[in-house]
């Protein structure tokens, strides 16, 4: 067992008056759960969406609306508590943020509980916002989160959808989990350090069919390369990601291109690696597939199936690439070390991680544990970690040689 990297972090979670403030109370539930301690302010609007009671029900903390709350006026508790919550905080959240909230903050306003908090604020500030289609796209409103964001503000945009008002456009909440996901992030000390770079990865297994209902395959899930690709997305990169069968499920803003067979993948990695700055190659690539799939299901009446298998291309051998830099994975059961120095040569990788499947790491799992090794032979042994975080360390790593 891990620690989960939200555990024990003091977060303010501010809203404001839309009608996405109901998503409030699910990233509420999901920082309890995963066992942060939740402050909540409120702007006087967002009270017209969701009350108080139940964000205070939800983080087991009182709810502030008033610059003034009540508890300060009785006497001398929180008597500064704007002061008081910013120094306690180690980050602040404000989903869904209005344009119009956005417009104060980054003038710079304090007339509310929620801006007069954020002004007061030393820890990082991220910002999800919520409007309508043309809200959202208005030129003043793009102008103030592009200014937050150059202030170092990091900013969850919204998704592209169907929203409230019936239109269809750009404006809806990011998802509960990826504003989860880039909580962690930014609570982890990352930040969007790989704008401006393209990333390719590829996950999860092949399927290499049998007959039209049989396959073979292995025991990947795609976690890690799913996990790979949303950290790359989240600091700032241009993702593609290259999949096998999986159940893993992707931020819309990630080009998803699905496979079956390695020959697909090999396809589909040869078309896009020249768009990109770097290829993390972490799908786990069948090695054989059958000579000639049938193209009946085969009976059982036969008695026995006599399979021949002929070897699949070797993905990363045969692309050729000058300007894109590569990192492969090695799955080893023995003389791991050596054999992942093998392959990072004979592959001509940039890096190389090395997997050692266990109870806790491997397939299927959310946690991993990594060596990765660099091509002068140095390396960096990691503890087990979850899967998100053994990506951010990957493209940290990743980084120093883009
Ligand atoms: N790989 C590939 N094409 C294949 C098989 C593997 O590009 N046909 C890539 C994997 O995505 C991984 C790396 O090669 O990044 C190493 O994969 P691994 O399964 O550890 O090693 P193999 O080269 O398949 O060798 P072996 O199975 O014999 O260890």
């Amino acid at each position: 067992m891990i620690k989960d990297q939200l555990a024990g972090k003091k977060i303010l979670l501010g809203v404001t008056g839309c009608i996405a403030a109901y998503k409030s109370c699910l990233i509420v539930r999901e920082f309890i759960k995963r066992g942060a301690e939740v402050k909540i302010v409120l702007t006087p609007s967002a009270t017209e969406f969701i009350t108080p009671l139940t964000l205070a029900t939800l983080s087991h903390n009182e709810v502030i609306v008033s610059t003034f709350p009540p508890s300060q006026k009785d006497g001398t508790n929180l008597s500064t508590w704007h002061i008081d919550y910013a120094l306690w905080a180690d980050l602040m959240l404000v989903a869904p943020a209005t344009i119009n909230t956005i417009a104060k903050i980054s003038y710079g306003f304090a007339d509310n509980a929620l801006t007069t908090l954020v002004t007061a604020l030393r820890s990082p500030l991220v910002i999800a916002p919520a409007a309508d289609v043309d809200m959202y796209n208005n030129p003043i409103n793009m102008e103030n989160l592009n200014k937050l964001e150059k202030l170092g503000h990091y900013i969850i945009y919204p998704e592209s959808g169907e929203l409230a008002s019936g239109l269809s456009g750009e404006g809806r909440l990011a998802d509960t989990n990826k504003i989860i996901d880039a909580v962690e992030l930014i609570l982890s000390g990352y930040s969007k350090d790989l704008v401006g770079k393209k990333i390719l990865v590829s996950a999860g297994p092949t399927y290499e069919d049998i007959d039209p209902v049989r396959f073979i395959g292995n025991r990947s899930s795609g976690k890690m390369g799913y996990a790979i690709a949303k950290v790359a997305y989240l600091r700032g990169a241009d993702v593609t990601l290259i999949s096998g069968p999986s159940s893993q499920s992707i931020y819309p803003e990630i080009k998803l291109i699905k496979v079956r067979s390695a020959s697909e993948m090999e396809r589909a990695v040869k078309k896009e690696i020249d768009k990109s700055h770097l290829l993390v190659m972490s799908a786990a690539v069948s090695d054989f597939r059958p000579i000639k799939a049938a193209s009946n299901k085969i009976k059982k009446e036969t008695g026995k199936m006599d399979l021949k298998l002929d070897l699949n291309p070797d993905i990363l051998s045969s692309i050729k690439t000058k300007n894109t830099k590569v990192i492969g994975f090695a799955l080893e059961t023995q003389n791991e070390l050596s054999n992942a120095k093998k392959k990072l040569k004979e592959k001509h990788l940039d890096l190389i991680v090395l997997n050692s499947p266990g109870k806790e790491s491997g397939f299927e799992v959310d946690t991993n544990k990594v060596t990765i090794i660099k091509q002068d032979g140095k390396s960096v042994n990691l503890p087990l970690l979850s899967k998100f975080q053994v990506a951010n360390k990957i493209l940290t790593e990743a980084k120093s040689i883009l």
